[in-house]
Order: C-alpha cells, then sequence, then structure tokens
C-alpha cells in the first residue's frame, strides 16, 4: 500500500488532491491520497519521510524549496531550481518537474501551434520559468518579463531565452501572439487596455483569474490554468504508481459542482488534540460540536474504559458505529471529534470520508504518549511496553487514516488555537470550490 500526498499553497492548488483520487479509481486500496498541509517544504518532507509516504505533488510557495532536500534532480529541474513531483524510494528522494508537460499538454490540447511562436512570459518565479523552458524547447521564441530585471536576466540567461523590463511589455505586445501569465492578480504586470483578439492569454493563475473576463472584452482567445494542472497531473501519476492514469475522471473534476459544506471530521491517533481542537474549529466556523466518545459515554451510561472493560472492545466499536451513523445523519453540519479508532471500521470510515471532509491530525506516537494519561487509555493501560504498544498500534492504522483522510495536519505542535486556525484556514479553501 502507497501513501501520496499533495503539499503546497492552500488556494492555488486546493484541487489537486481530487484530481489524483479521482485517477486512482477501481485501485483506491492500494493507494492513498491526501492534502498535506505545511508551512514549509521541510516541515512536509519531515511528515513524509515519518509516515513512509511515497511521493508528493508539491504546489505553490514550495516548488524551489523542495530541490535543496532531494538526492537525485532531473535534468529539468536541475536547469529551473524547481520541482513538483517527488518520488520517495528508500533513502533516495527523486525530483521531476512535470509542469513542463502541464504547459506544452495545455497549449497542444488547446491546439495552439508552438513551433515559431511568439511568447511572452509573465514571471520568472517557478511556473514562469518553467513555461518559458517549455515552450523554448518545443522551437517557440520565448521572451521573459519579470518586475525585477535581474530575476528576468538570469532566467532567461538559464533557458537561453530573451527578456524585457516590466516598461517595455506595452511596446512589445504588437510582436507577441501567447502571453503566458504566472503572476497572481492584483500584481500582474499586463497592460489590459493593450490586449488585441491576435493575442492568446494562457492564465496559469487559475484561482479567481482576472483575465477570463479582462479576455472577453479584449477579444482575445483565453486558455484557462486548470488544463496545466491536469497534464502535469498525469505524468506525475504515471510516476506515482507505473501506470497510466484515467485521464477522463481526471478532467471530470473541472466539471464537477461541489455539494454543499458538509460535517467536517477530526480523525487521528489519541493524544492528538481532536477533544481540544474541534471546540475551538467549530467556534471559528459557527458549528456545533460533538464527540463520539462522550456521546458513546451518554448512551451507554458509562466510561470509555469501562465500556470496554465490561463489555468489550467489539461492543465499543458497536456503539461507536451507531454513534458517527447517527451524527452524519444529521441535517445540520457538525464538528466531529471522532475516537482514534474509529477508522478500524473500514466501512465506516469510508462513510465518514462521503459524508465530512475529514480532517487528519497528525503527531507522532512519541509525541501522543508525552500528552496522554496512558493509564486512562485502555488499549494501552496493560501494555508494558506503552510506547512500543502505541508504535506498533499506530503502525497498523497509518494506513487507515490516510485513505479515510482528505487532509492531513500536522499536529505536533502542541497548540490547539494555531492548529485549529490552520483547519479553518484550509477548510474555507476547499470548500470555496
Ligand atoms: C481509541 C481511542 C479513544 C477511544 C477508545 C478507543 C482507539 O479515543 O475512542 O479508547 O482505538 O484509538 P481518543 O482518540 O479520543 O483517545
Amino acid at each position: 500500500m502507497k501513501l501520496f500526498a499533495v503539499t503546497g499553497n492552500p488556494i492555488a492548488h486546493s484541487k489537486s488532491p481530487e484530481l489524483f483520487a479521482l485517477a486512482y479509481g477501481t485501485a483506491q486500496e492500494q493507494f492513498a491520497y491526501f492534502r498535506l498541509a505545511a508551512d514549509s517544504a521541510s516541515e512536509a518532507f519531515g511528515i513524509c519521510k515519518d509516515l513512509g509516504i511515497r511521493g508528493i505533488n508539491i504546489t505553490a510557495p514550495f516548488k524551489s524549496d523542495f530541490v535543496s532536500l532531494s538526492t537525485h534532480l532531473s535534468p529539468e529541474v536541475q536547469t529551473l531550481s524547481c520541482c513538483n513531483t517527488l518520488l520517495f524510494e528508500g533513502d533516495e528522494v527523486k525530483a521531476y518537474n512535470t509542469d513542463i508537460e502541464g504547459v506544452l499538454g495545455a497549449l497542444r490540447q488547446a491546439e495552439v501551434p508552438l513551433d515559431g511562436l511568439s511568447c511572452l512570459v509573465l514571471g520568472a518565479g517557478s511556473a514562469g520559468r518553467t513555461a518559458a523552458y517549455a515552450l523554448h524547447s518545443v522551437g517557440a521564441k520565448v521572451t521573459i518579463v519579470n518586475r525585477t530585471l535581474e530575476k528576468a536576466q538570469s532566467a532567461a540567461q538559464s533557458i537561453a531565452c530573451l527578456h524585457i523590463s516590466a516598461q517595455e511589455i506595452e511596446g512589445y505586445l504588437p510582436q507577441v501572439e501567447l502571453i503566458v501569465n504566472t503572476i497572481s492578480g492584483e500584481q500582474s504586470l499586463l497592460p489590459t487596455q493593450s490586449l488585441s483578439p491576435q493575442h492568446t492569454l494562457f492564465d496559469a493563475v487559475y484561482h479567481q483569474s482576472s483575465f477570463r473576463d479582462i479576455s472577453k472584452q479584449q477579444g482575445c482567445r483565453y486558455i484557462a490554468g486548470n488544463y496545466w494542472l491536469l497534464h502535469q497531473a498525469i505524468p506525475s501519476f504515471r510516476r506515482f504508481t507505473g501506470v497510466a492514469p484515467d485521464v477522463e475522471a481526471m478532467r471530470a473534476i473541472f466539471t464537477e459542482r461541489k455539494s454543499s459544506p458538509r460535517h467536517i471530521a477530526l480523525i487521528g491517533f489519541m493524544g492528538t488534540g481532536k477533544s481540544t481542537i474541534a471546540p475551538l474549529l467549530a467556534q471559528m466556523l459557527g458549528l456545533p460540536t460533538v464527540d463520539t466518545d462522550v456521546e458513546i459515554e451518554q448512551r451507554c451510561a458509562m466510561t470509555v474504559p469501562e465500556i470496554i472493560a465490561q463489555r468489550g472492545i467489539t461492543y465499543f466499536r458497536q456503539q461507536e458505529q451507531a454513534v458517527v451513523h447517527e451524527l452524519l445523519a444529521r441535517s445540520e453540519s457538525h464538528v466531529i471529534s471522532c475516537g482514534g479508532g474509529v477508522i478500524t471500521q473500514s466501512a465506516l470510515a469510508q462513510r465518514l470520508k462521503s459524508s465530512a471532509t475529514v480532517v487528519w491530525l497528525y503527531a507522532s506516537p512519541s509525541v501522543c504518549l508525552e500528552r496522554i494519561n496512558v493509564a486512562t487509555r485502555p488499549l494501552l493501560a496493560q501494555q508494558s511496553e506503552p510506547l512500543q504498544a502505541a508504535q506498533q498500534l499506530f503502525a497498523e492504522r497509518k494506513f487507515a487514516y490516510a485513505h479515510t483522510a482528505h487532509l492531513l495536519i500536522n499536529a505536533s505542535v502542541n497548540n490547539p488555537q494555531v492548529i485549529s486556525q490552520k483547519i479553518y484556514d484550509q477548510i474555507h479553501t476547499l470548500h470555496q470550490h
């Protein structure tokens, strides 16, 4: 079984996890794919190593930062100093840049003839450099422009293409056919009133692109960045799995309507802070909150340790199943804090995944043990080596957590307020689409 993750700027690439999840289709039991929220490349890298993640699809703003963490760089990554796909193979970490295929695939799909095409790339960051490199490699005439001239100059030098200053854009536009924008809306360098029907505008920034309407107004052709996203995902998927993806399933993500907001379920090993974080998150979201263990205790008029000691773990799981089903059936959205073992019943875990946005709070078993009173945890209390027992239990459950989660949040730092805020930001982004 293999774990994959996607990591990076939550706003720019929030659809990527679904892209891959859809393509896995019937092979779902072999793979788990989820979004990994992180504040830095090194944080995401550490979690990948901890969990034995097999590959990640990296999004802005971490595409350059992962290069120095990798042991093998593809020739394109060496030239461009940015990557979007990482494979972990034993101690080796291999970095690739499939955004090159993303750019070319999108333009080919739009039937733009590339050989000899006069292109202006706005931005010399990782997306800009990659677009310029891709276009140059197929014989287009490429010019890079960037607010900071030196950045444009050094990018152009590494790719062997041209560069101009931001002040020169307006005068340059009449000789340009394709404009690739990699700079987000408000900072855009483009004098939009100078766009004309001779221009095709390919916007890498697909989240709330302002250029769609502008292109319409100016009578020029518009190509959405979604196609870039799709076409980079295809070779990344192949690298992850060794097989070709179901491209039509991937494509469907762009036409699918997001269902209305649903429950939010927190899962994760005992001690990751689910019960503390759920009420904080619920308050931020203005939703009611509920804790499955508390519900079970109320139903049975006994504590969880008493239930497990007197009636057995199977009885407890039955109660848990009934409670989770009942909570998920409620029409009002809730923030649900789930007991750490909820994912051990696979049908229940799948039901959870289909009815809630599932957030996996992750901390290593040793960090978890520091936070809990082992004596009050029935699955660990009788163990002579609680740490070993917890590590063993986590190893057995890891894939089930990954398979159930939409999103992983690092809960290693014991700061419930900060973690709640992170979840809130991510949930907001996921529900915006
Ligand atoms: C369990 C975790 C506990 C509780 C029960 C079983 C588990 O919840 O549901 O003791 O199997 O991991 P917490 O994760 O809230 O401790």
